[in-house]
């Protein structure tokens, strides 16, 4: 197979959801559709139980378990699918934001009984900053839940983005029958009882019919012809082009659990998702059928083994094809390196690859590197744009608890901090470091880890903080008095820009105010 139509065949996304909606269970289903796996419940969750906050052993076996389905790769339909997985945790939404920098499309999970909640919101914020096409699939409709138009409008509403039902649910609860699938018009009716494989189904492709009474009953068959006449009224015609530019979302409605309305959206998925895009660099934009190798580091994952400290970056091939035992320049080090065993991975196996395509996640053995964000090339200078650290939500002073540990403690929090765990600023008034992160499960996690992993010790010391923001301004006057007044809560964050340490929303919009000329940023890319 040549270059193109190896990137033309490739689908690399992203499945999100609020914890618990069904994020998954679908992925379990689309890899029993794709062949890739037999039974259901080869997938283990990577999801962090609520009850395990404070059990790090259970930490530690998540993210064994996670390594092993960071990535999961199977065939479908001539194909070659690519679902990145995503923490559940909210704690974890952070990395979730970076893993949707290496996507080229995602699938939002949502709880047919819970509508749209607040993770969902914050994951669409991510995708519609990046303009990534987004798939809908509405779950468990085997229990009872919200009527069906109520929910394409709380999703329309609250995700800001038109929707598009492209299958359409037989009653719910109890009595839930099935999907009809609108965008290839016909019925695929699962008559089996198992849900762990994937059973006959019955196929009616004349919805007028009178067969279709035989199969649902007169009552759900009225029902169904008159909901699909309305929503020909009332949504406009589906068009690819809409849901590629990231403006309109179909949406599926099913079950995974019960394996209903999850072929739908598997094969529709397969027809109209795109095929990798150009990645934006600050120097230019980088098209994947470029004939150089280009590629970007968007997960860090550390060996579990305190005695083998090594890791695992996971790299997106962004352009040309990447090959094992070739040289590449690590940009930011400036420096060559070779990769002897990248692996690739097929849904829950790892392999050792010689090449691999846009749109392919591989992982490479690091000795420590890499950070978060790092390019490789073929000797371009290219920094990939659109991993953004974003605000952290509650903060500490770090501090060093056994003074014999010095270094091991700052090398700990560094190699942390490469990996994504938290973010790290340094106050510049007096020198102390701070932790900023999303959730308090990852100062335990620090803790833990440094402790486990680098044999030192931490203690935290409260804060009162409410947001970081990025600084920008070309008014260097009003920078120098901001500076000047402001001199304690200034930060350096770990690329040395300057980060504004706002104790509370009012102090944050006093200094909006006062200080006009300067841009205060919530993301550090801006
Ligand atoms: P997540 O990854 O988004 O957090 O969700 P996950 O797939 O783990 O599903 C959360 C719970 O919802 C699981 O139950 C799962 O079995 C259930 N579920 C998923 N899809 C459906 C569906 O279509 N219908 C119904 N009724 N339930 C569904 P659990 O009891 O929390 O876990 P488990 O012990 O069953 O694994």
């Amino acid at each position: 197979m040549g270059f193109n139509e190896e990137i033309l065949r490739r689908r690399t996304f992203g499945i999100v959801s609020h914890p618990d909606a069904g994020k998954t269970t679908l992925t379990e289903k689309l890899l029993l559709f794709g062949g890739a796996i037999h039974v259901a419940g080869a997938v283990k969750s990577n999801k962090i139980k609520k009850t395990a906050t404070s059990d790090f052993m259970e930490i530690e076996r998540q993210r064994g378990i996670s390594v092993a389905t960071s990535v999961m790769g199977f065939e479908y339909q001539g194909r070659k699918i690519n679902i990145l997985d995503t923490p559940g945790h909210q704690d974890f939404a952070e990395d979730t934001f970076r893993t949707l920098t290496a996507v080229d499309s995602v699938i939002i999970v949502i709880d047919s009984a819970k509508g749209v909640e607040p993770q969902t919101l914050k994951l669409m914020e991510v995708c519609r900053m990046r303009k990534t096409p987004v798939m809908v699939f509405i779950n468990k409709l085997d229990r009872s839940g919200k009527d069906p138009f109520e929910l394409l409008d709380n999703i329309e509403n609250e995700l800001k983005i038109h929707v598009r039902p492209l299958s359409w649910p037989i009653s719910n609860g109890p009595t839930f029958k099935g999907v009809y699938n609108i965008y290839e018009e016909k019925l695929n009716l699962f008559s089996g009882e198992d849900k762990q494989t994937i059973a006959e189904s019955i196929e009616l492709k004349d919805i007028s019919s009178p067969e279709l009474e035989d199969y649902i009953g007169s009552k759900f068959a009225k029902t169904l012809r008159d909901e699909l006449e309305l929503i020909t009224e009332v949504y406009p015609k589906f068009e690819v082009e809409t849901y590629l530019k990231g403006d309109l979302a179909p949406v599926f409605f099913g079950s995974a659990l019960n394996n209903f309305g999850v072929q739908e959206l598997l094969n529709c998925f397969v027809d109209i998702a795109p095929y990798p895009r150009p990645v934006h660099a600050e120097e230019r934009d980088i098209d994947p059928f470029e004939n150089k190798f280009s590629g970007f580091v968007f997960k860090i994952h550390a060996n579990m083994d305190p005695n083998h400290r090594d890791r695992i970056a996971f790299v997106k091939i962004c352009s040309g094809t990447f090959k094992r035992n070739t040289n590449y320049l690590h940009v930011r080090a400036g420096k060559n390196l070779k990769f002897p065993t990248p692996t690739a991975f097929m849904a829950e196996k790892k392999s050792i690859i010689d090449e691999a395509f846009p749109g392919d996640i591989i992982g490479i053995h690091d000795t420590g590197n890499f950070k978060i964000g790092d390019t490789l090339s073929e000797g371009e200078q290219i920094h990939f744009k659109g991993i953004p650290s974003f605000s952290p939500e509650m903060f500490r002073y770090v501090e060093n608890a056994d003074p014999m540990k010095y270094k091991q403690l700052a090398k700990g929090l560094d190699q942390l901090m490469d990996e994504g765990v938290a973010q790290l600023f340094t106050n510049k008034f007096n020198g102390r470091k701070i932790i900023g992160t999303v959730g308090q499960l990852q100062f335990d996690v620090i803790q833990f880890r440094l402790e486990h992993e680098y044999g030192a010790k931490c203690k935290y010391e409260s804060i009162q903080m409410h947001k970081a923001c990025w600084i920008k301004t070309k008014d260097k006057e009003q920078l120098e008095d901001f500076r000047k007044r402001k001199f304690a809560n200034i930060a350096i964050d770990k690329h040395g820009r300057e980060v504004f340490l706002a104790d509370s929303p009012y102090s944050l919009q006093m200094a909006q105010e006062k200080f006009n000329k300067i841009e205060f940023h919530f993301t550090s890319e801006f």
